[in-house]
């Protein structure tokens, strides 16, 4: 070879090895571009940066002044706070000695206690007013605690409860009597399984069905057979999406693993098509369609809710359009598109968000109400992709099983539930659900907004989040004049309202005005301060500086 071919051969590598890191960093670029502007688009940096955050708290003094308040405003909040307090203490009592005893061993009440309101005023709030975790029963779409204080429930067992806890009561009871003989096995069947899975096959519009424990782990085998079929190893979720704790769906804070093999992208975005259309790792989206209400954003818990930039909007035609174009996308590359019913399932519509936002998907993850109050995830899919071997590779499986699943017990309460779903009384539950629960949301906030409270309901169908329209700090503080008033959230708060769909008309009358009454009350306690100085600019410039004080001037340790 001459020196001028070996120069040639020299420059043809060094213009390819060019040209590849162009093509590499135009990838990295778009990629970059899809994520969304928000900490929570960037998981990896959001991890590091709340263990940065240093813990401070307010103490008696500032509890009521945090936002600059004078004397007499914090003086109104002082007294609001105490007759609260004596009010949890004295209604609640029993309820609330049961769990201070229970929380020093249950870990989950720890958790849940520490994640209640923002940490700064996490001490006194857990002292003054303390937790409440027990309850005894529930009737119509109410729920009792150890006192016997019975509460309108908000809380939807997480959204468990869709049909209203007097149907699974029965389902759970129906059911156990029907594989009673049967009891616990495990391994083998009972018959009750086979009419679920055509029911499922039904509504899903899919040919095969498998069941788990949860919902994380419904996605967890959803996630697994995609990359197992398509030999793809990344996944894609959206900004702000919840699918259960499993790390690689959960990156970022939380999650003391980085999840390398995910992508959190900007939902309803150009750039994240993009990211789609050009990258050949990925070999599925996940979605989860309560993401409407708040694209983007996390759920919404009021551990966070430092000021009152909280915002959601529910627009069902343009998320719908967004699906459709994933959609198309997904098909276009072979990506396998999984729609996360977990929560939404069997709530929007009988056919789950598939059929009410009109799009298909490939796989679809069920979870809560379908177990018909018992523990349950499920997976539907087309039969290519719910295979867990190949024919012509006998050694290469996807492999998933679970002592629990299938559990005759679930099976049967799941067989209550589905089977109601074929009755016409179900059919006529769904028709005109979204109307219903929009103008009781409407409903309300007109009455909030005459009455000059700074509280506003937003709404996917009968989903609800509460959102803040002045710059408070205070904001946490409504969960509490909320249960005073006999309302019950779940412990994060107002961030998720779930109704059952069993509320009537006086019901929900009943919840509302409960609702303004507390909200009243809270206003007239002087949380909400009117101060044009202050914004959700101002707010979170203040709590940065006071975090950043703290950490550059730590209190000397003891
Ligand atoms: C959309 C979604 N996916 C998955 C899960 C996890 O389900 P589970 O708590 O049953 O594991 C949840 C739970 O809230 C969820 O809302």
């Amino acid at each position: 070879m001459t020196w001028g071919s070996l120069s040639l051969a020299f420059y043809g590598i060094g213009a390819a090895a060019v040209a590849t890191s162009v093509a590499t960093l135009k990838k990295r670029l778009e990629l970059s571009q899809a994520k969304h502007k928000s900490l929570a688009g960037h998981s990896r940096m959001a991890r590091r940066l709340a263990g940065l955050v240093p813990f401070y708290d307010y103490g008696d003094d500032r509890f009521f002044c945090s936002d600059g308040a004078p004397a007499d405003v914090a003086s109104r909040r002082r007294g609001g706070f105490a007759r609260l307090s004596t009010l949890y203490r004295t209604r609640f009592a029993e309820t609330v000695r049961r769990t201070a005893e229970a929380s020093e061993s249950i870990s989950d009440l720890k958790f849940i206690d520490a994640y209640r309101v923002p940490f700064q005023y996490r001490r006194k709030v857990t002292a003054d007013l303390p937790s409440t975790a027990f309850v005894q029963s529930t009737r119509g779409v109410t729920v009792t605690d150890l006192d016997g204080n019975c509460f309108y429930d908000l809380s939807g067992s997480y959204g468990i409860n869709v049909l209203g806890y007097d149907f699974y009561k029965a389902a759970v009871e129906r059911g156990i009597a029907r594989v009673r003989d049967l009891g616990p096995v495990l391994g083998p069947y009972h018959p009750v399984v086979i009419e679920n899975t055509n029911i499922l096959k039904e509504i899903s519009g899919l040919d095969e069905v498998s069941f788990h424990m949860s919902g994380t782990e419904a996605v967890m085998q959803a996630v697994r057979l995609a990359r197992y079929h398509t030999k793809r190893s990344h996944l894609v979720r959206f900004c702000g999406a919840y699918h259960g704790w499993w790390g690689d769906v959960q990156p970022g804070i939380g999650n003391p693993v980085p999840a390398h093999e995910t992508y959190t992208l900007t939902e309803m975005s150009e750039e994240a098509l993009r990211v789609l259309r050009t990258r050949r790792n990925i070999a599925c989206v996940l979605v989860n369609p309560l993401q409407a209400l708040h694209v983007n954003a996390s759920d919404a818990t009021d551990s966070a809710l430092i000021d009152s930039s909280r915002t959601a909007h529910f627009d069902r035609k343009a998320y719908a359009e967004w699906l459709k174009r994933l959609r198309a996308v997904c098909s276009e590359r072979n990506i396998v598109l999984i729609f996360d019913e977990v929560f939404v399932g069997f709530r929007l519509a009988k056919g789950g968000a598939q059929e009410y936002f009109g799009v298909p998907a490939d796989l679809v993850t069920y979870g809560k109400t379908l177990g018909g109050g018992l523990p349950i995830g499920a997976v539907c899919g087309k039969h290519h992709l719910m295979k867990r071997f190949r024919d012509d590779r006998p050694g290469d499986i996807c492999f998933a099983r679970g002592t629990f699943n299938s559990h005759p017990y679930v099976m049967a309460a799941m067989n209550e539930f589905l089977r109601y779903l074929q009755t016409q009384e179900a059919t006529a539950l769904y028709r005109g659900l979204d109307t219903l629960w929009s103008e009781r949301a409407q409903a309300l906030n007109r009455r909030l907004s005459a009455e000059q409270l700074p509280v506003a309901i937003a709404n996917m169908s009968s989903i609800w989040t509460v959102c803040y329209t002045q710059p408070s700090r205070y904001n946490w503080m409504l969960q509490y004049y909320l249960r005073a008033e006999g309302l019950l959230l779940t412990w994060t708060g107002t961030g998720r309202l779930a109704f059952s769909l069993n509320y009537t008309e006086a019901d929900f009358a009943a919840v509302a005005e409960r609702f303004v009454a507390a909200a009243k009350a809270m206003k007239a306690d002087g949380w909400w301060w009117d101060n044009p100085a202050i914004t959700n600019k101002t707010i979170k410039r203040t709590v940065l500086k006071e975090m950043m004080m703290r950490r550059l001037f730590p209190p000397p340790s003891r």
